[in-house]
């Protein structure tokens, strides 16, 4: 609130980029100081003053604006003074104005309206039909939820999108696998576990391996195994009516499994649609870009764009077509992203995956762009990094692959054993699955993930749990009070301690952390903002009596304002709160 405030008044004053003066910002050493400062050695070399000299003008041009809008609109208002000290520019902040809002809040909070009529799309999940989920998933499941969310928020019209990978060559390769090798009765009870070890029989007999996150690039050129799998998949294009049934058959199995485990995580989609369902669009681009010049045909079938490498000489060749003529991973995310673009009209269209598909997406976009197609630079790729388990290793039957159900239902397990050592009420399932997302969004999308059960779990430090803790916490004060306390009508807010000072400027700054996380698509900026509010919480807590204080009834709004703020702000994160813990 007020920080937006004084950034505007500068960048008017100063002419600098909004951007450049937030990140100048600083909070002084001590509240005396004031409570934001500026920093003005930028300005020396346009104004050609000395730092403290633009300072002391400054202080003196803005303070006549300020007291010039005292009586009329909000500006004035929420600021009370402005310093110069040195070379910064201190404001100092109306807390009691300040504090008169935030007691104010409600299920609002927080919400702006500056996505009002755009569209965002974005395409996030996305498992592999007969693969289990694994935990590279759960990241690109989890972060697409969470910016779904933070969207949503800031106005957005938001369209999620699963994008299951319902064909390729694991498809192919499961196809042959489930013809030699199927237990009919172990698909039946355990369909995950039987795919899987079809798939790992594949694998042997082909000798690859199964990788997490690198989908469909495993190809191996005149090996006898991959070539089975190869002809399968041209049946499946042909429409081969034995080979169609083996398919939907697969398809049945895994798209129960998933739905299990959206259920569990409560996350949905605007739409699931399956690679597949692109084949002919994807074909039809192919052709086209054939027929302009911009792709060319070996003579085994195989269709590429050459595209230049920034750093090289020499063109690559980029495969959009496989030689056998049938599609491949980038055919049918050609057709997909031109069928959403007529579909949806989005305004931007975020792609969440692991990190080493970033050249399969530079590659989509920068073909999309040499194609002309004017939604080409709405496109946008975010990587992140890995999920790492240090010495935790859960044992499956591979060896090396981390299911996600695996990780999901040990989790709440341990959320369970957790909740009854503490002989607390929670519920098992919204900690555990709350303390893997917050692991997993406290973390910028880039950085690699460490995960450990016991941090993930523990109720004290910056984890989900903490946070669903401190929220209890706050409920349970608010449920103590008298209730004809808490709807007592204030006549003015009293001298604040600087406990409550701090935690109003906190929350106040709720509404800003969001745009930012909207902005960067980074929904740790909201996480990490969710762990200082309730440590300036229990800060206050300790300090300050709540209740039978004679500062009762103000401070139980403020409590509950502290609760309207971190729920959610844990919303955004996708992670749900309990009145008790
Ligand atoms: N199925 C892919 C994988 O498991 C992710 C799909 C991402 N979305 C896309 N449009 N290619 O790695």
């Amino acid at each position: 609130m007020s920080k937006s405030e004084i950034i505007n008044l500068l960048a008017k004053e100063t002419k600098l980029r909004k951007e450049e003066i937030e990140n100048l910002i600083e909070i002084p050493p001590t509240s005396e100081l004031g409570d934001y400062a500026f920093p003005c050695f930028i300005l020396s070399k346009h104004f050609k003053k000395s730092p403290s000299e633009i300072a002391l003008k400054l202080s003196r041009e803005l303070s006549k604006e300020i007291e010039a809008t005292k009586n009329l609109g909000s500006l004035g208002k929420n600021i009370n003074e402005i310093k110069a000290v040195g070379p910064y520019l201190n404001f100092f902040v109306n807390k009691i104005n300040l504090a008169e809002k935030i007691i104010k809040i409600n299920s609002n909070f927080g919400k702006t309206n500056i996505g009002k009529g755009k569209k965002i799309a974005i395409d996030f999940s996305g498992p592999n039909i007969g693969k289990p989920m694994h935990i590279g998933h759960i990241r690109s499941t989890i972060i697409g939820d969470s910016l779904i969310k933070i969207y949503n928020f800031l106005g957005y019209k938001t369209i999620g999108i699963n994008y299951l990978g319902d064909i390729g060559l694991h498809i192919g390769k499961l196809i042959v696998a489930y013809e030699l090798w199927l237990n009919k009765p172990a698909l039946k009870k355990d369909p995950v576990n039987e795919l899987l070890r079809l798939y790992v029989q594949f694998c042997g007999k082909e000798k690859s391996e199964i990788k997490e996150g690198q989908e469909d690039n495993d190809e191996f050129s005149n090996n006898e195994w991959t070539n089975k799998a190869k002809e399968k998949l041209k049946l499946l294009e042909l429409g081969d009516k034995k080979t169609e049934k083996i398919w939907h058959e697969i398809q049945q199995a895994s798209g129960r499994t998933f739905d299990k485990i959206y259920d569990i995580l409560n996350i949905d989609f605007t739409e699931t649609t399956g690679q597949s369902q692109f084949s002919d669009k994807g074909r039809q681009i192919v052709i086209n870009a054939l027929e302009r010049g911009i792709a060319k045909k070996e003579e085994d079938g195989a269709v590429y764009v050459e595209l230049f490498d920034k750093n090289q000489k020499e063109p690559n060749k980029k495969y959009i077509q496989r030689s056998n003529e049938t599609a491949s991973y980038i055919t049918y995310d050609l057709g997909a992203a031109v069928e959403r673009a007529k579909k949806y009209k989005f305004d931007k269209m975020i792609y969440v995956t692991d990190f080493r598909q970033a050249g399969h997406f530079d590659s989509l976009f920068t073909i999309l762009k040499l194609m002309k197609y004017d939604f080409a630079d709405k496109l946008i790729h975010l990587p992140f990094g890995t999920i790492r388990f240090g010495d935790e290793i859960i044992a499956t039957r591979t060896g090396d692959i981390i299911l996600l159900e695996d990780v999901l239902k040990k989790t709440i397990e341990k959320a369970k054993s957790e909740i009854k050592k503490r002989k607390t009420k929670g519920d098992e399932q919204k900690v555990g699955v709350g303390a893997i997302k917050y692991i997993v969004l406290k973390n910028e999308p880039t950085s690699d993930v460490h995960f450990s059960w016991e941090t993930a779990l523990s109720f004290e430090g910056n984890t989900g749990p903490y946070l669903q803790y401190s929220y209890a916490r706050a409920s349970s004060i608010i449920k103590k009070a008298k209730s004809k306390n808490f709807n007592q009508k204030l006549k003015r807010i009293p001298p604040l301690t600087k406990y409550e000072i701090e935690l109003i400027k906190k929350i106040s700054d709720f509404e800003e952390v969001v745009q930012k996380a909207g902005e960067t698509m980074n929904p740790s900026l909201i996480a990490n903002y969710s762990f200082e509010l309730a440590q300036t919480f229990n800060e206050f807590y300790h300090n300050c009596p709540v209740i039978k204080d004679e500062q009762e009834a103000f401070r139980l709004k403020l409590v509950d304002a502290f609760r309207t703020c971190l729920k959610n702000s844990l919303y955004l994160l996708g992670i749900e709160v309990m009145d008790e813990m």
